[in-house]
């Protein structure tokens, strides 16, 4: 494989030209109003986001699920700022046009100010396009900070990994009617404040399916619903080679792959024919 540095493309075998559009937070609008579903996957590095982007993957998010997959973690909390930088600009030197999305690590926005300067170091230092965050109405202010400097944000609402030890546990979220109306009230807010996408992680299907109806801003979904904006999964999940057991709402795309470039065209696939998530991988 040759790097050709002038164009930030690769040369992989044989000369191929990406004739994608870039994927920015206009074009996620333009998708939702289209229903067109949005393909996202996390990466840590180059090699591998240059795969993805290859088969066509809108989104890539560069998830502090590295503590887990890539350092061995057994949650997402020991990642630092500095670990998010460094996987940022490995992944971001992967891609051409699709959107980069870094996760802001526990504890990197305890306050507006620092929120601020960690996610501009990821959009300045990294080359992110975008920043998610978990949390949710009390992260407004954050939020609106951010969208005011020119940081667009992802917000992640559901199941949030950082408040594991907070919350007992990795618990499908808001699965009784308080709960659920909360998570909607909470995700008008940060809607409001500025985020130009949401996440949400392990909710039952039909609330994902009202949030996603509910905001104009695109929806992702993992362990969500098939009827979001589009759906995120952790790219060593679906190549059957994280540690540990795959989470139900994950799915083994190596299984009927040659390669892993064939098992990410697949996951791709499945998403934009909205095949992917199946009853098996949502929550009641
Ligand atoms: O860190 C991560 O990879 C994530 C996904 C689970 C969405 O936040």
């Amino acid at each position: 494989m040759i790097r050709d540095s002038s164009k930030k493309t690769y040369i992989v075998m044989s000369t191929q030209t990406d004739t994608r559009k870039k994927i920015t937070i206009r074009r996620l609008a333009e998708m939702k109003q289209a229903k067109e579903k949005i393909a996202c996957l996390t990466a840590y590095d180059a090699s591998f986001a240059h795969l993805l982007e290859r088969a066509g993957v809108d989104v890539v998010l560069v998830g502090d699920s590295l503590g887990m997959v890539i350092q061995g973690e057994e949650t997402t909390l020991p990642v630092s700022v500095e670990d998010m930088l460094y996987h940022t600009q490995c992944v971001a030197k992967g891609l051409d046009n699709a959107l980069l999305i870094t996760d802001m690590p526990f504890l990197s926005f305890t306050t507006v100010a620092e929120a601020v300067l960690n996610a501009g170091l990821f959009m300045k230092q990294g080359g992110a396009h975008m920043v998610k965050l978990e949390g949710g109405a009390d992260q407004a202010d954050t939020v609106s900070a951010l969208s005011r400097n020119g940081i667009p944000v992802c917000a992640h609402l559901g199941l949030q990994p950082q408040y594991v030890h907070k919350i007992g546990g990795y618990r499908v979220q808001g699965r009784n009617q308080a709960a659920a109306d909360k998570m909607v009230a909470d995700a008008l807010i940060l809607q409001q404040a500025g985020a130009d996408l949401m996440l949400l992680e392990c909710v039952p299907e039909v609330l994902a399916a009202r949030i996603t109806e509910t905001l104009d801003i695109p929806v992702i979904g993992i362990g969500a619903s098939a009827d979001c904006d589009g759906q995120v999964l952790v790219l060593y999940d679906i190549l059957d080679i994280s540690l540990g057991i795959r989470p139900k709402f994950s799915k083994n795309f190596m299984a009927s792959a040659n390669s892993i470039e064939q098992a990410i065209h697949h996951y791709v696939s499945a998403v934009k024919q909205g095949s992917f998530p199946a009853t098996e991988h949502v929550f009641s």
